[in-house]
């Protein structure tokens, strides 16, 4: 399990947040607004206030030594089923603590570390220099576009990113265009239905309000695999037949 010196941890990283811009009522069709919680922004879609964009303060948190006993990260490489050439997106790669345990999965294929903060990218870059590692590519998005190849993307994975998208149908739409028919989007988000995992709410999603996201872009759901300590692990596929949006 986890060690609680690390989600306090947490806590203080999450109190040190990017800088949310003010939300305005009616600023775009999906959302609404609302009084800002804590480390919301108060900017509401589908039910969910938004959280705050964890700054590149947190690189020291996210690349912690006790996550592999925390989190299980190598469990989840084992349940993604990757096929050697698979072309994966990290989207919200942060420090790239994902995409590097990716990459030696996909040889003939790479790893698109995707993210809105330069900082992070650029500590990507350095620690690919670092593990000598050549099939991760940096891709600096937009709060609204991922900037990936259209269908270009086998997979698509979201580890504790999602909750903090200020433009969440954006992103996802953006994803969906990027994925090729077929294509699997798997997300990890701490679970939001259990009292017990000791993580402020707006950090936590559950496994309803997930589906219902990914359902209003014409993602299928495919499964839930509770496997492990304090996250769900979600998959959902790009039908062959999906219209999207330009
Ligand atoms: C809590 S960190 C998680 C990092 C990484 N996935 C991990 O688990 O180690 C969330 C990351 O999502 C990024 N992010 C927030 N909004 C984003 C967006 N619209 N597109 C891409 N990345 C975004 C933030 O910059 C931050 O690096």
């Amino acid at each position: 399990m986890w060690c609680p010196h690390s989600i306090r941890s947490l806590f203080i990283v999450l109190s040190g947040v990017v800088a949310a811009g003010q939300f305005a009522v009616g600023e775009e069709g999906h959302y609404t607004a609302k009084e800002p919680s804590r480390d919301g922004t108060g900017k509401v879609y589908m039910g969910r206030e938004i959280s705050q964009v964890v700054g590149s303060h947190a690189i020291t948190w996210l690349e912690r030594r006790d996550r592999e006993g925390e989190e299980k990260p190598s469990l989840v490489m084992e349940n993604l089923e990757l096929k050697p050439t698979d072309v994966v997106a990290d989207i919200g790669a942060g420090s790239g603590y994902f995409s590097f345990l990716l990459a030696p999965l996909v040889p003939q294929g790479k790893v698109l570390a995707v993210d809105i903060q330069q900082e992070m990218l650029d500590f990507v870059e350095g620690q690919k220099k670092l593990k000598k590692i050549a099939n991760v590519e940096t891709l600096l998005g937009t709060i609204e576009d991922t900037r990936l190849p259209e269908s270009g993307v086998d997979l698509v994975i979201m580890v504790d990113a999602y909750h903090e998208f200020s433009h969440p149908r954006e992103m996802m739409e953006s994803i969906v265009k990027g994925l090729v028919p077929g294509g699997r989007v798997v997300f990890l988000e701490y679970r939001g239905e259990d009292p017990n995992v000791p993580i402020k709410p707006l950090h936590k999603m559950t496994v309803k309000q997930v589906t219902r996201e990914m359902e209003a872009v014409g993602l299928e759901f495919v499964e839930l695999r509770d496997f492990l300590p304090i996250q769900h692990f979600i998959v959902f596929r790009k039908p062959d037949n999906i219209a999207t949006t330009q």
